[in-house]
């Protein structure tokens, strides 16, 4: 499908489809940023993890009790906690047209899992956009990070400041500082990413479903080439 007929056409595709599209990179390649612009062009819900989880923090859960401390060292959740979590959220009805996973799956258990639970959902293909970025970028970009506490906006003190400082642009609530974006904690993420996730590009490339994108350039520029992706996405390459 070309791209020039993206806007009603693109969004039916995907919906059509009940696609599960996954941002597959590392902390701070950009999945929240462009999950977020997805989402809202596409007519999906994003489903983030780790928002799940601050969200089960927040209101002192038992789900966030038991995730909070492995959080806070920066290592991942154990793969049950996980799943049971996002099987009950894409059991909900706005997901029927399909979702945009930001942090899922992260293990190759997760990855064979969710295959598991598409079978059982009949949800439609997976795409996975692979984010790639230089190693070197990423420390910058998440020591440099500010989060709106009520609606998740994402800033950068460096490169997207807000116009007030501290201040969210879109709904003027504070900006925070994420307790894991600090050096000692992102490099044990880092290490994280390497041993644990990032196996599942060769897993996806294996199987048809890996869509390289490369996340180095400003975060327009990459979302409109995220865009071409899915608007050609009958066919996953
Ligand atoms: P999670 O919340 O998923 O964090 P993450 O994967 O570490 O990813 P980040 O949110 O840090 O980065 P991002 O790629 O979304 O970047 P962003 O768009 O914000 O997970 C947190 C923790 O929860 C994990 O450590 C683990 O403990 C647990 N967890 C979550 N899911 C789990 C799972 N499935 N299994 C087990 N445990 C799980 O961008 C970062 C910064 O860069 C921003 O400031 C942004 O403005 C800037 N930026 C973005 N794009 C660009 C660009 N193109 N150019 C310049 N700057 C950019």
């Amino acid at each position: 499908m070309a791209a020039a007929t993206a806007d009603q056409s693109g969004v039916a595709t995907l919906q059509r489809q009940g696609h599960a599209v996954i941002l597959l990179g590392p902390p701070g390649a950009g999945k929240g940023t462009q999950a977020q612009r997805i989402a809202r062009r596409y007519r999906l819900p994003h489903l983030s993890t780790g928002d799940m989880f601050r969200d089960n923090i927040r209101r002192d859960t038992d789900l966030g009790r038991k995730a909070k401390p492995m959080m806070e060292r920066g290592e991942l959740v154990p793969d049950d906690i996980v799943l049971g979590m996002v099987e009950d959220r894409i059991a909900q009805p706005d997901c029927q047209k399909g979702f945009v996973f930001d942090g899922f799956p992260r293990t190759l258990a997760q990855a064979e899992a969710l295959e598991r639970i598409c079978r059982r959902h009949r949800f439609g293909s997976t795409l996975v956009l692979h984010m790639v970025v230089d190693p070197e970028l990423l420390m910058r970009r998440l020591t440099g990070r500010r989060i709106c506490e009520d609606g998740g906006h994402i800033y950068n003190i460096y490169d997207r400041p807000p116009k007030q400082v501290g201040i969210c642009d879109e709904d003027g609530s504070k900006l925070i500082h994420r307790p894991d974006d600090t050096e000692s904690v992102i490099g044990e993420r880092l290490l994280a990413y390497d041993h644990q996730t990032r196996p599942l590009v060769d897993y996806y490339r294996a199987r048809g479903l890996l869509a390289p994108v490369d996340a180095m350039p400003a975060a327009d520029a990459v979302t409109k080439n995220i865009i071409r992706i899915l608007d050609g996405a009958e066919t996953p390459r």
